[in-house]
């Protein structure tokens, strides 16, 4: 695997790949890889034959209040397993080689998709990832990019970014790869405690049961929702939102709307866990 750490190499790197004929497949990362990235860039092969990683714990997209500084950076660990992965490039930026003065150019995403749930609650955050993504796209021109299905509306704001701005790259879906107990992976599972982890699982077991009740003919979203939300602060969690959405627009579904999903975000102690079930 070849690492870069500046524009200029990367893009005399894949100019050649490309020279070459080779289709470039890309999976952008904040690093902290776990076996939900490494699917990803094991599934990027089928997509192009050259594969590339980016790690870059992007400022722009966490809010003052968020966890920038404590985001666990784990770069030597990292390597490791992008070159058991098969990956063939690395980008490694710095700040400075990103972002070497103000962005004043942003991508402002669609206006409901980016203040709706995850939006509500992290302002600016897709703001932050639409802009930091376009100027990834920009640098590596990738031919297809994989995004995990954990972040449900990120996939969605990224997905629409690429329609609406006519990007020359395919966007695609990995699914969300879980613990053995149903948990979801995630960089910040790290910051749980023993008796945390323990119950961090419930979360996608309520999503699952709330699934069954809809499958079963429950539509009464708002009763099912509030359930929801009560079962986990009586479990001592401090929950954000829990939703059931359509798949396509994150709009709130009328009775007769299919091909939902159920979205959750909730604190367990001072960590922020997100997780998503399709209907
Ligand atoms: O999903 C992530 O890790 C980040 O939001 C992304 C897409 C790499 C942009 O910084």
């Amino acid at each position: 695997m070849q690492t870069h750490s500046t524009i200029a190499s990367l893009r005399a790197a894949l100019d050649a790949e490309r020279g070459a004929g080779k289709r470039i497949a890309f999976v952008p990362t904040m690093g902290n890889l776990h076996e939900g990235h490494i699917t990803l860039m094991r599934r990027a092969i089928n997509h192009g034959e050259c594969i590339v990683g980016s790690i870059f714990v992007n400022r722009m997209q966490f809010g003052p209040k968020d966890d920038f500084d404590r985001y666990p950076r784990t770069f030597e660990a990292d390597c490791a397993k992008l070159v058991e992965a098969g990956v063939h490039h690395l980008f490694a930026p710095d700040e400075q080689q990103l972002y070497p003065s103000p962005q004043k150019f942003v991508v402002e995403p669609d206006p409901f998709l980016q203040t709706t749930l995850e939006g509500e609650f992290r302002p600016g955050h897709f703001h932050g990832v639409a802009t930091v993504v376009l100027k990834l796209f920009n640098i590596v021109q990738p031919h297809a990019a994989l995004f995990g299905k954990k972040d449900y509306q990120q996939y969605l704001v990224l997905s629409a970014m690429v329609r609406e701005l006519n990007l020359r790259v395919e966007v695609l879906p990995g699914d969300t790869v879980r613990a053995a107990d149903g948990l979801a992976l995630s960089s910040r599972n790290g910051y749980l405690s023993e008796a945390e982890r323990a119950e961090a699982p419930r979360l996608y077991r309520l999503l699952g049961a709330m699934r069954e009740k809809i499958l079963a003919g429950s539509c009464d979203y708002d009763a099912l929702q509030a359930e929801a939300m009560a079962e986990l602060a009586a479990h001592g969690w401090t929950p954000q939102y829990v939703a059931v959405r359509r798949r396509s627009d994150l709009k709130s579904p009328t009775a007769l709307d299919t091909g939902l999903v159920i979205l959750a975000a909730a604190f367990l102690g001072t960590t922020r866990l997100i997780d998503n079930l399709e209907v």
